[in-house]
């Protein structure tokens, strides 16, 4: 029985279990009622006086090896299971990554936000849009070189020579949404107009066929150019800080007269001049003007009592002012390393 025994401890010694199935055969074999050991207890009776203390202290041996054994693997396989399935407490937690907006959209809303807070609501039109809205309401002669097959992407010509009214192309600035507001509201108009706009161009670090414009527009009575400036100031200063100048400079656009470019002074060099602001002490940000009487009259506001200005700027332009990046084509390829970089910001 000794040998026996001697052989039991060493087989226990060496057992491993993988799942709680083979750990519950172990405890059936060795520990139950009906188990090995179980049977040497009752053996144990019959052991010779004599040989008895040896014998018991052997059995007792075996019966706690096999109970240390049995709890060593129940709580190996507890924990190898609590691995498996991700239960380990102790282990550090996964990076959760929140995604950012895309600096498009950080400064898209930043802008809305700056115009909300002076009386302007926000309206939209469609990016796919007629001659009409986009040029002729807007007094664009009809031969105008923007019309041109060169920059506009048309999807449908009335004529292949000449352009019509009721062409259909992607509309090349949000403009377009001036024309449709007017028709649809009477004065007092207050309202900017954010949106994407297509232009055919070979796309490079500064150039791009899809970028964002946002577009203002005021009509009332009375509105003047000062109106126009003072506007713009108070955006300039809210988006680029209080101490930012502006200057306007004569420039010429057919939907408004007089029109105006407006430059800001340079946030990197305060003025000085830099490589950003090309040793001029500015940068270009928008085109702007006191509405045409006669895109007025083509949308049905009386041009002798209403008078009004307009403004339109691009968005890419000013988040790369604003975030100094130097190539148009990183807004587009959607790169995580790019993006990532706006966490912070919203
Ligand atoms: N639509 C012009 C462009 O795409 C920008 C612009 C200039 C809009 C002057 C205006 C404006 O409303 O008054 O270049």
């Amino acid at each position: 029985m000794l040998q026996k025994i001697n052989i039991l401890i060493n087989e226990i010694s060496t057992i491993s279990v993988k799942t709680s199935e083979e750990l519950e055969l172990f405890r059936l074999k060795y520990l139950s009622k009906k188990g090995i050991l179980s049977d040497l207890f009752e053996d144990f009776r019959n052991v010779p006086v004599a040989e008895k203390k040896e014998v018991g202290q052997k059995l007792n041996q075996l019966k706690q090896n096999a109970l240390d054994k049995y709890n060593i693997l129940k709580s190996e396989l507890v924990l190898s299971e609590d691995v498996n399935e991700g239960f380990d407490l102790s282990r550090p937690a996964y990076p959760y990554s929140t995604g950012s907006r895309h600096p498009i959209s950080i400064v898209r809303n930043e802008i809305t936000e700056i115009f909300s807070r002076i009386g302007f609501t926000v309206s939209e039109g469609p990016e796919i849009e007629d001659d009409d809205h986009v040029f002729t309401k807007l007094n664009f002669a009809p031969e105008h070189p923007a019309r041109d097959m060169q920059d506009t992407f048309y999807i449908s010509r009335i004529s292949a020579e000449d352009s019509s009214p009721d062409d259909i192309l992607l509309r090349t600035h949000t403009s377009s949404v001036q024309v449709r507001v007017m028709q649809n509201q009477k004065p007092p108009i207050r309202t900017i107009s954010p949106g994407r706009v297509f232009r055919n161009e070979a796309i490079s670090a500064r150039a791009h066929c899809i970028f964002h414009q946002v577009e203002g527009l005021y009509i009332d009575e009375n509105v003047s150019f000062a109106d126009l400036k003072q506007t713009l100031l108070f955006f300039a200063r809210e988006m680029f800080g209080k101490d930012t100048k502006i200057r306007l400079r004569p420039s010429y656009f057919p939907f408004t007269e007089p029109s105006a470019e407006m430059d800001v002074s340079c946030r990197i060099c305060g003025g000085k001049g830099c490589n950003v602001c090309k040793y001029t002490g500015w940068l270009e940000i928008l085109g702007c003007g006191m509405v045409h009487p006669n895109v007025l009259d083509a949308c049905n506001i009386e041009s002798n009592k209403y008078t009004g200005f307009a403004f339109g700027m691009g968005i890419e332009r000013l988040a790369m002012l604003k975030y100094q990046i130097n190539d148009l084509r990183l807004y587009f390829e959607n790169d995580i390393r790019f993006l990532d970089q706006f966490k912070t910001a919203f």
